[in-house]
C-alpha cells in the first residue's frame, strides 16, 4: 500500500478518509505520526488554505498529502465567516459563540442566504505542479432559533432547503450525503478513478 500523509489531527477525518481511499492502495496516516506541526493557514481562501496545509505536510514527510480545509459563508456578510468560520466569535475556539457572533451580525438583514464551502487538496510531493482539488457546496438559508442536535458548529441554524430540517435534524448518513464535505470527497474519488 501507498503511504498518504493526512494533513489533519481530527480522528474522525482520518477514519473516514482512511476508509474511503483503501480501495486505492492508499493507506491514510496522521501527520502527528511524522511529528508534522499544524500548519498555518494565513490565506483569505478555503483553497489557499488547503494546499498550504496539504504542502507542508507533503514537505516534512516526503509522501503524497490530503489536505481539506472548510467554513460557512453567508452571501449578505461578503462570504463572511469564510476562512475564519472556526474562530469567528474568537479565541479559544467555540460553536456557541460563533453562533452568537453570526445572528448577531444578521439581525437586521433579511436575506439568509449561506452555504457551506469544502475543499480538499491531494498533492504527489510538495513540488507537485498539479495537485488534485475537489471543491464541495452546499446550500440553505440561516434561521434565528437553533433546531436538532446533530451535526457540530453552524449546523442548528443552517436550513436545509426542501427538507423543513436544520443540518442537526438530518439523520447523519443524509448530511454525509448532501454535505459540502461528502460531494467533495465524491468528486476527488471520482477522480483517482482516472488515475492519479
Ligand atoms: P474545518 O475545516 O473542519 O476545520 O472546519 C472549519 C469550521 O467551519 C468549523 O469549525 C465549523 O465552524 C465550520 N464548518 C465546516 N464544516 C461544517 C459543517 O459541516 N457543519 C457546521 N460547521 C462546519
Amino acid at each position: 500500500m501507498k503511504k498518504l500523509v493526512l494533513a489533519s489531527g481530527n480522528a474522525g477525518k482520518l477514519r473516514e478518509f482512511g476508509q474511503l481511499l483503501a480501495p486505492f492502495d492508499f493507506e491514510v496516516l496522521p501527520q502527528s505520526a511524522f511529528n508534522v506541526p499544524e500548519a498555518d493557514e494565513p490565506h483569505v481562501t478555503f483553497v489557499e488554505n488547503a494546499i498550504a496545509k496539504a504542502r507542508h505536510a507533503a514537505l516534512q514527510t516526503g509522501l503524497p498529502a490530503l489536505a481539506d480545509d472548510s467554513g460557512l459563508c453567508v452571501s449578505a456578510l461578503g462570504g463572511a465567516p469564510g476562512v475564519f468560520s472556526a474562530r469567528y466569535g474568537g479565541e479559544p475556539k467555540s460553536d456557541a459563540r460563533n453562533n452568537a457572533k453570526l445572528l448577531a451580525d444578521l439581525a437586521s438583514i433579511k436575506d439568509r442566504r449561506a452555504h457551506y464551502v469544502a475543499v480538499l487538496v491531494l498533492m504527489r510531493s510538495a513540488s507537485d505542479p498539479q495537485p488534485i482539488i475537489a471543491q464541495g457546496e452546499w446550500h440553505g438559508e440561516i434561521i434565528d432559533a437553533p433546531r436538532g442536535d446533530g451535526g457540530f458548529g453552524y449546523d442548528p441554524y443552517f436550513l436545509v432547503p426542501g427538507t423543513g430540517m436544520t443540518v442537526a435534524e438530518l439523520p447523519h448518513e443524509e448530511k454525509n450525503r448532501r454535505s459540502h464535505r461528502g460531494q467533495a470527497l465524491a468528486l476527488l474519488i471520482a477522480r483517482l478513478r482516472l488515475g492519479m
